[in-house]
């Protein structure tokens, strides 16, 4: 008997064609030819990616009912892992992949719906019904978490392997451990060859201070002192962020708790949406950026999605509040720039001049925070056959707003600016406030998911690889392409495929040649998603390894008939557990 179809009335669902289906998982490890040249002698790693896997859920029983519920926005998909171990003697890659939400998604269907929380899933329903689902969401997320399984929850955003566990685990006999983690307070420790999903934890687990809802997905590493960083915060009235870093052994420092600005106003902290924040070799700058959370938090609790629990304040500065890491000094201070926000932090670094004052420089990829209702249409690669839903998608007017989303959603025609904040801490030996903005210089247009040289963070780097989108045309699909910046010549060169089909470049890991001090010797990884212009059943996607320096092909390994989205990932060195590039 057909499965009866949720209520699941999308507001988006009229206006966008997603794409994306759901993923067949890899279980059990297959070698993959390299079907284009030749792997580098030196590459035997692996790299990690994670992304939405399954969009139409509630089909796994087979019942022949179809999907009992869609997701619609690219950022909510259910997790999948990849694993690609490269073997430059054989040239092959080894190749598994795992769902990571079974659970989820079977308490998801069981309940209706009701409690989960979404990145930007809404849903149109009674204010009865939407009373009940806040009152579901309290009770299973916010006051009485209920116990988990390994995959209750969907935790997908990044990858990081060899990161530590909390020094009260007991069932480890090594303090690293493989996790993915997301922007809310949990973190999936799962198996780093089988990819088996093993338990899920929280910061709690770290310290019991680190109890806020909120963290960022995108923590810092430190190669010199091997500590990892990252910041929590609770939604609520009276928002405290807690900035902190993780040694190798799990051991947990409290670096700084912040609730008011050392600004001239000693402005206090409001809760806001944050996916990074910045780290320099001595301090770590939390940039509070106008993306607040309306209602201390409640419209997020009765909405059910991060979108619709939001606004952007265009005329409230960006609160930069810088914390000391290694003389225990805390909040130091609180800069201030023009209103921006960023997904993503590319590298930042701190000196001082010759008067004593010290500078912050801040390189992200920065967006007006409008860009925010826009995500709905990320990865919603246009084919040249559909030229024509682009052209209305763009001409759409936004005439109303459900639950902050407008309607409807625009189309993804650029990336942010890859800008250079420069914040100066003039004389930070004495108490005075500094008022002055930050200035900014925008190196390129159309610029995200940056990746760079790891041995490069916190110090002055050159180069900078991430993704651009080029539109689509009637002859061609629309086409997210990977750039390599040159920060000092400010110049960028584009690779692009030799294709007419739509395609989608993944976010461009950079590894390292073995041993080589030239910034960019070594290999970007991406993986490749190509939307077929004669239509999804052709759709594929691969694997490509580019050489760095010349941003020319060296080698492609197909992986399947799909299309795997994925934002983020990982490479860990075999030979060395704590070297790689890390997310
Ligand atoms: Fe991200």
């Amino acid at each position: 008997m057909p499965r009866p179809k949720l209520h699941n009335a999308n507001i988006l669902a009229e206006f966008q064609n997603l794409n994306y289906g759901n993923v067949p998982e890899q279980m059990n490890p297959i070698w993959l030819p390299v079907t284009e040249g030749q792997l580098p002698t030196w590459l035997n790693g692996t790299m990690y990616r994670v992304g939405g896997g399954r969009y139409k859920l509630g089909d796994l029983d087979h019942s022949g009912g179809g999907a009992a519920f869609t997701i619609r926005h690219a950022f909510d998909g259910l997790p999948y892992l990849y694993r690609f171990q490269f073997n430059s003697k054989d040239n092959t890659v080894r190749f598994n992949s795992r769902y990571l939400a079974k659970d989820f998604e079977k308490n998801l269907l069981a309940s209706n719906g009701r409690g989960a929380v979404w990145f930007g899933e809404s849903k149109n329903m009674s204010t009865w019904n939407r009373l009940k689902d806040f009152a579901s969401r309290v009770d299973h997320l916010a006051l009485r978490p209920k116990s988990s399984t390994p995959t209750s929850l969907s935790i997908g955003i990044t990858a990081t392997p060899n990161y530590p566990l909390p020094s009260s685990s007991s069932s480890s006999s090594t303090r690293l451990a493989m996790v993915t983690k997301s922007d809310f307070n949990g973190l999936q420790q799962v198996d780093h060859d089988s990819l088996e999903p093993q338990k899920i934890y929280t910061y709690r687990d770290y310290d019991k201070r680190l109890d806020g809802q909120l963290v960022a997905a995108h923590h810092h590493y430190d190669y010199d002192t091997k500590e990892s960083i990252n910041m929590t915060m609770n939604v609520g009235g009276k928002p405290t962020i807690q900035v902190f870093s993780i040694n190798p052994q799990g051991k947990t420092t409290i670096l700084a708790s912040i609730q008011r600005g050392k600004d001239k106003h000693n402005t206090p902290v409001r809760s806001f949406y944050y996916h990074s924040f910045f780290t320099t070799k001595n301090y770590v700058v939390i940039p509070v950026y106008p993306m607040y959370y309306r209602n201390y938090g409640l419209d997020l609790l009765l909405n059910g999605s991060v979108l619709g629990g939001l606004e952007w304040e265009a005329n409230t500065p960006t609160y930069f509040h810088i914390v000391d890491r290694h003389h225990g000094k805390g909040h130091v201070t609180t800069l201030l720039a023009p209103s921006f926000f960023a997904f993503h932090i590319i590298n930042g670094r701190d000196y001082q001049d010759e008067h004593g004052n010290i500078l912050f420089e801040l390189d992200c990829a920065a967006y007006n925070g409008d860009m925010i209702y826009e995500t709905h249409a990320f990865g919603d690669i246009i084919r040249a056959s559909d030229y024509d839903r682009y052209v209305s998608l763009c001409k759409g007017k936004r005439k109303r707003k459900n639950n902050g989303i407008r309607i409807p959603p625009g189309h993804v025609t650029t990336f942010g600016d890859y800008r250079r904040y420069t914040l100066e801490w003039k004389n930070p030996h004495r108490t005075t406030t500094n008022t002055a903005l930050a200035t900014f210089e925008t190196i390129c247009t159309n610029f995200d998911f940056p990746r760079m040289n790891s041995a490069y963070c916190f110090k002055e780097h050159r180069y900078v690889y991430g993704c651009q989108v080029q539109p689509p045309t009637r002859e061609r699909g629309e086409r997210y392409t990977l750039v390599k910046v040159d920060v000092q010549q400010r110049v960028t060169k584009t690779f692009e495929l030799e294709s007419h089909h739509g395609y989608l470049c993944s976010e461009p890991i950079f590894v390292s040649a073995k041993d080589s001090d030239d910034e960019d010797d070594g290999v970007v990884l991406s993986l490749v998603n190509v939307f077929d212009n004669r239509g999804s059943q052709y759709d594929h996607c691969y694997l490509l390894v580019l050489d760095a320096s010349s941003f020319t092909t060296i080698a492609k390994i197909n992986i399947g008939a799909y299309i795997a989205p994925t934002f983020h990932g990982s490479y860990v060195d075999d030979a060395s557990l704590e070297t790689g590039s890390f997310n």
